[in-house]
């Protein structure tokens, strides 16, 4: 099989040396690490299921022509050099004023610091899954404290009470969020978190748990300190996070079955079953847990599990979560009702359900993990953030990471528009979006989370986009939203087909839309940090992948 992707990504190779070279500056690497043994040089087979991570494939990107990773390399600081772009002080100073202290030590970054909005609602809290932009952007300018106080204070949070009503939810739950209750009389400081009993809707976030563990891994990849995930506590946080998803259950799929509203989409948007932003978030904590665990005690047995889980979920997501023209046109020719092992349309997709903008949309090179498969139901949006960690984490195969950029690339206006990055596509409309949303106001078409376009998702693509070896096209990303972020006061989200329009109730000042940006635009000067949190294909899972058109001349 001719694989094709090749002409593509040496297109991009050719785009990328001559762009790199010209821009590459003499300017020390902001960090050295040591390579831990323990998280760079052991195989998979080694260490029962344990794998590479990121480091070798970043190095190995056409991203980095020459060289390795002690060897000074940045694409330079305002891309073409020549000092940081103006926005860049003006984010750190917005960022710095995020930062929540407890009992006079940084834990973590406000939600937003919007001082027009007149209802605060939950948005003055730090909230785990929008911490993670901003602990990246500390790590790259090597303030680690602030990461490790926040995945303390968090772990700790684990193991409070956690009750909705008379229900007392699992010991592993993370919480979405927590704020420092000041008590002025007792000059008291307490951490209050939100496990889902206050959040609107009442909903567990499942992604707090996977991103704890995720940034659990960039630290230590970043600082090279072992000591704090090898510790006791952190340890048995990850157990306990494990535990609520590797336990055995009336699961037939690998995938994990998730309620509306668990993630960074946290509104009924019909996501339930088995949405993409979760089941790559969990490959991706499972692979990072597995470079984490110790071996010893309880350890091995969540090591043999996430190893088998693994396994199984690759093959999976790879082979029925794919969609490209070819996989289209097969499912567009579904024979239904077959009954047995030999059943082709195993979910019995009746092929009346593919909603007809999937035809037009889906270019002849290219494809995406769809956003949802459970039985009868293929949600086809596309949903950046499911996607682009699949692409990070090495969810998707190499062939399948080119056809997500050739896709965006295609695709280009419906999914970037006029700011980077719509939160998933299309939208929903009338009554869909009625029975879907539940009428949801916020959720209206093409606003909030229903195809509005986040500026947090564009450290995300930059970080895709570095991985496949195409910086140009973060860079055009990224200098979509320069043009406007500063000047709109760093709006949470934007509204509209094409993005142009300030969100109708977006937040100011938001703090995940500033780290974005620093985030990506510090990945792009610097290619290599893109280590902490990109991790390398996992060689010994070799599903069978059909032919399809995207990796085809
Ligand atoms: C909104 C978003 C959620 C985010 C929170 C705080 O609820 O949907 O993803 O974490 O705001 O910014």
């Amino acid at each position: 099989m001719k694989r094709v992707s090749s002409h593509v990504s040496l297109a991009s190779e050719a785009e990328i040396n001559l762009d790199l070279s010209r821009l590459i500056i003499d300017r020390p690497q902001r960090f050295t690490l040591e390579r831990k043994r323990s998280f760079d040089e052991q195989s998979w087979s080694e260490l029962s299921h344990r794998n590479n991570d990121g480091f070798d494939s970043v190095l190995q990107s056409p991203a980095f022509p020459s060289g390795g990773f002690d060897s000074p390399f940045s694409i330079g600081t305002h891309f073409g050099g020549g000092g940081p772009h103006p926005l860049v002080n003006e984010a750190w100073e917005a960022l710095r004023k995020s930062v929540v202290y407890f009992r006079e030590q940084p834990v973590g970054t406000i939600a937003a610091v919007d001082h027009a909005s007149e209802e605060v609602l939950n948005y003055d809290q730090v909230f785990v899954r929008d911490f993670v932009p901003s602990a990246l952007a500390f790590l790259m300018n090597n303030e680690t404290d602030i990461v490790k106080n926040f995945l303390l204070k968090t772990l700790h949070l684990q193991s409070s009470e956690k009750m909705v009503d008379r229900f007392k939810l699992g010991a592993g739950a993370m919480p979405a969020s927590f704020k420092v209750d000041r008590n002025k009389n007792r000059n008291t400081e307490t951490l209050v978190a939100d496990f889902g009993e206050s959040a609107i809707g009442r909903v567990a976030p499942v992604d707090s748990g996977f991103w704890w563990i995720i940034l659990l891994r960039a630290y230590t990849k970043y600082t090279g300190d072992v000591s704090l995930s090898e510790s006791p506590d952190c340890q048995k946080c990850m157990r306990l996070i494990l535990n609520l998803c590797l336990s055995e259950g009336f699961d037939t799929f690998p995938t994990l079955l998730c309620t509306d509203g668990c993630s960074m989409i946290d509104r009924r948007m019909g996501i339930y079953g088995y949405p993409i932003e979760i089941q790559a978030l969990f490959y991706m904590a499972l692979r990072c847990a597995l470079q984490m665990l110790k071996p010893e005690g309880e350890g091995k047995d969540f090591i043999e599990k996430i190893g088998q889980r693994l396994h199984a979920l690759t093959y999976h997501m790879r082979n029925y979560f794919w969609l490209d023209f070819h996989q289209l046109n097969n499912i567009y020719r579904y024979k239904t009702e077959e009954y047995s092992h030999t059943a082709v349309n195993k979910f019995n997709v009746i092929p009346d359900s593919i909603p007809d903008w999937v035809f037009d949309f889906m270019p002849c090179r290219g494809g995406y993990f769809l956003g949802n498969v459970s039985p009868a139901m293929m949600d086809f949006r596309w949903f950046a953030l499911g996607n682009c960690i699949a692409i990070v984490s090495s969810l998707a195969t190499p062939e399948q990471s080119v056809a997500i950029m050739d896709l965006i690339e295609e695709k280009w206006d419906e999914l970037v528009g006029e700011m980077p990055l719509k939160i998933c596509y299309p939208a929903l409309e009338n009554h869909e979006w009625r029975i879907i949303t539940g009428c949801d106001p916020k959720n209206t078409r093409w606003s909030y989370h229903n195809g509005g376009s986040w500026p947090v998702l564009l450290w995300l693509l930059t970080a895709a986009c570095i991985k496949t070896g195409r910086p140009q096209m973060a860079k055009r990303a990224i200098e979509l939203a320069e043009s406007r972020l500063l000047k709109d006061g760093w709006p949470e989200y934007y509204d509209g087909k094409l993005g142009r329009f300030v969100g109708k109730q977006a937040r100011k000042f938001q703090t995940w839309s500033i780290a974005g940006y620093l985030v990506a635009r510090m990945m792009l000067e610097d290619p290599s940090t893109l280590m902490m949190i990109s991790m390398e294909e996992d060689r010994p899972v070799k599903p069978t992948m059909r032919r399809s058109a995207s990796w085809n001349a």
